[in-house]
């Protein structure tokens, strides 16, 4: 049995789907982009285009790193920044730790 994480993903047209990591790929916006959920990854994942803008699942909000200054910033001129919610996906490192977690494709801006 595979032990690399699952990850649940609510689309931008409200499908859920259940998406599970492949190797190569190191960050969430990877996984995300790999399985066509709609995520441009623009900036290819150096926090400069919030075009991988997810919003996490309440419940797991504290079990993740905490933003750091540069994906917050980028992430207060976001359209739709949600204070609590909003992460970018690409500075997010895939890990075992990250298995059931729950996550929505923000808006595009
Ligand atoms: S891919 Fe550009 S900020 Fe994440």
């Amino acid at each position: 049995m595979s032990d690399l994480p699952k990850i649940t993903v609510i689309s931008r047209d409200g499908v859920t789907s259940t998406l599970e990591q492949s190797a190569g790929q190191a960050t969430l916006m990877q996984l995300l982009f790999e399985n066509d959920q709609g995520v441009e990854a623009a900036c290819g994942g150096c926090a400069s285009c919030a075009t991988c803008h997810v919003y996490i699942a309440e419940e797991w909000v504290s079990r993740l790193p905490p933003r750091e200054q540069v994906e917050d910033l980028l992430l207060t001129y976001s359209d739709h920044f949600d204070s609590g919610r909003s992460r970018l996906s690409c500075q997010i490192s895939m890990t075992s730790e990250l298995n059931g977690l729950v996550l929505e494709i923000a808006p595009e801006e």
